[in-house]
C-alpha cells in the first residue's frame, strides 16, 4: 500500500474526474457502496486466487468480513436488494480503493484503484458494445496511444465443456488456468476429466484460434465448434458485438477464441485492454447475467468493466502524458511586516473569489526571503503588500517570469493578473 504525494494524487484525481466525465456524458450515475462487505458476498463467483487473497476478518459482531477485492459484487448486491423496481437498464459507476493480497511490482499493489461502469438490465449486444465503447472513450480522453483491446467470449469454452457435462466449478478451475496461460495444464486438466477426444481436439483448436482480422477468427471459431451448440451461440453473439463496435468507435481488437478471465461470474464477452509498453492490463471487463439473482434480485443480466486508475496513470507516464495541470494563475501575497498581515489575509480572499489561487506567506518571511521562495515553487505573481503603496489604495505586483513589477490601484489587481 502505498502513499500518494499531491503530484502524485494530482495524477489519479486527473484520471478519475476524466472518468466521471465519461460516466456523465453516456449517462452513468455515480454510487458509493462500502469498503467492507461480508465475506461470503465477495467470495462468492469470485475466484479461487481472490478468495484467497482478500484481506478478512471476523467484526466485533464475530461476523466474517472483508475488504472489498473488486465492486461488481457490492454492484450486483445493491441491485439486487434496492433497485429492482427501477426501469430498467440501470447504468452505474463508481471509483475507489480495492483491496488484494497480491504480490506486489510493477503496476500489482495490495491496495489500488478502479473506475468502474456497470451496465444493468439489458441482454443484448448493444449493451455489451456500449461498455467497448465506454473503455475506448476513456483511453482516447486521456490521450493513452496505441492500445488495443484483447476480447473473446467465455461461452464458447464453457459451451463446449457444459456439453460434455463437465461440473461449473470444474470448468472454472480450468478457465483459472487459462486466465494464467498455462495452456498445457489446461488440456490436461480437461482430459483428465475423461471427455471425447472430440472436445480435446476442439478445445485445442479454440486455444489456437486468434487474430486481428476479427471476422476470419469468429469464422473459423464457429466452424470448429459447431458440433456445440452453445459454443456456436456465443461466437454468434460475439460476431454481432463486434460489428456493433467496429461501425460505432471502429474498434479492432485482436480476437481470442480460447480468452479466459479469472472471474467465475462471467457468462458472455470478456474483454482486457493494454499499451505496448505494459504487459499488465490497463482494464477488464465482460457479462455476467447470473450474479444479480443469486443474490437474491430478480434475473438480470448484466454487462461492465473496471479500468485500474494507478495502471493508467502508470501508462500515460510510460507515454509521457502530462496530467492537465491548472492553467490558472497562482499567487502569493506578501505583507511587508506584521501589521498588514490582515490586509494580505483580505487580498488573497478576493483574489480566490476571482477563481485565482492565492497563498499568503505564513512563515513570517521577509519580502526578498518571500519572493526567493515564490520563484522555487514556480508562482506566477506576487503581490507586495507595503505601506506606502496601500496609504494610495495600491500594491506592488511582481510578475515572476518576467522578473518585473509595478504598482496597480487593488481596485484593478484581479484584472491585472
Ligand atoms: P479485474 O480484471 O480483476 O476485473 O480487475 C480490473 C483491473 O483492475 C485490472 O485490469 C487492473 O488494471 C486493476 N487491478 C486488479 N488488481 C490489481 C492490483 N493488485 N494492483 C493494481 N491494479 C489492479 C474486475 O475487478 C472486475 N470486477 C471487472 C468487471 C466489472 N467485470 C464486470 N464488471
Amino acid at each position: 500500500m502505498r502513499d500518494f504525494l499531491p503530484e502524485e494524487a494530482q495524477r489519479m484525481r486527473h484520471v478519475e474526474n476524466t472518468s466521471r466525465e465519461i460516466a456523465r456524458l453516456f449517462g452513468y450515475g455515480e454510487i458509493i457502496t462500502p469498503v467492507i462487505e461480508s465475506y461470503e458476498l465477495l467470495a462468492a463467483k469470485s475466484s479461487d486466487e481472490i478468495r484467497q487473497r482478500m484481506f478478512a476478518f471476523n467484526d466485533l459482531g464475530g461476523r466474517k468480513m472483508a475488504l472489498r477485492p473488486e465492486f461488481t459484487a457490492s454492484i450486483a448486491r445493491l441491485v439486487a436488494t434496492k433497485m429492482m423496481r427501477k426501469p430498467k437498464p440501470s447504468r452505474l459507476f463508481c471509483l475507489g480503493s480495492l483491496y488484494r493480497y497480491d504480490e506486489p511490482q510493477f503496476g500489482r499493489y495490495r491496495e489500488f484503484w478502479q473506475i468502474d461502469y456497470e451496465l444493468i438490465g439489458s441482454n443484448k449486444p448493444e449493451a455489451d458494445a456500449e461498455i467497448l465503447a465506454i473503455t475506448y472513450n476513456l483511453m482516447e480522453r486521456l490521450g493513452i496511444r496505441n492500445f488495443y483491446f484483447k476480447i473473446g467470449h467465455i461461452g464458447i469454452l464453457r459451451g463446449i465443456l457444459s456439453q460434455e457435462k463437465v461440473a461449473e466449478d470444474q470448468q472454472s478451475g480450468i478457465m483459472q488456468l487459462l486466465d494464467k496461460k498455462r495452456w498445457d495444464e489446461a488440456l490436461t486438466a480437461i482430459q483428465e476429466l475423461g471427455v471425447s477426444q472430440e472436445c480435446i481436439a476442439t478445445v485445442r483448436t479454440v486455444l489456437e484460434t486468434r487474430g486481428k482480422d476479427a471476422r476470419k477468427v469468429l469464422r473459423d471459431a464457429k466452424i470448429n465448434v459447431e458440433k456445440y451448440e452453445s459454443a456456436v451461440a456465443a461466437v454468434e453473439d460475439l460476431q454481432e458485438i463486434l460489428e456493433l463496435v467496429r461501425s460505432s468507435v471502429g474498434l479492432e481488437p485482436l480476437v481470442e477464441a480460447g480468452f479466459a478471465r479469472g472471474l467465475e461470474y462471467y457468462t458472455g464477452m470478456i474483454f482486457e485492454v493494454y499499451v505496448p509498453e505494459m504487459e499488465i492490463a490497463l482494464g477488464g471487463g465482460g457479462r455476467y447475467d447470473k450474479l444479480i439473482e443469486l443474490f437474491g434480485g430478480e434475473p438480470a443480466p448484466a454487462v461492465g468493466v473496471a479500468q485500474g486508475t494507478d495502471r493508467l496513470v502508470l501508462a500515460m507516464e510510460k507515454q509521457g502524458i502530462a496530467a492537465e495541470a491548472s492553467k490558472k494563475k497562482w499567487v502569493t501575497v506578501i505583507p511587508v511586516g506584521a501589521e498588514l498581515r490582515a490586509k494580505a489575509f483580505e487580498l488573497s480572499a478576493m483574489l480566490r473569489k476571482a477563481e485565482i489561487p492565492a497563498e499568503v506567506d505564513v512563515m513570517g518571511r521577509t519580502v526578498s526571503k518571500a519572493l526567493s521562495d515564490a520563484n522555487k515553487r514556480g508562482f506566477t505573481h506576487a503581490v507586495i503588500v507595503g505601506p506606502e503603496e496601500l496609504k494610495e489604495g495600491k500594491v506592488v505586483l511582481r510578475n515572476m517570469k518576467e522578473r518585473e513589477q509595478r504598482i496597480v490601484t487593488i481596485d484593478r489587481l484581479t484584472k491585472e493578473i
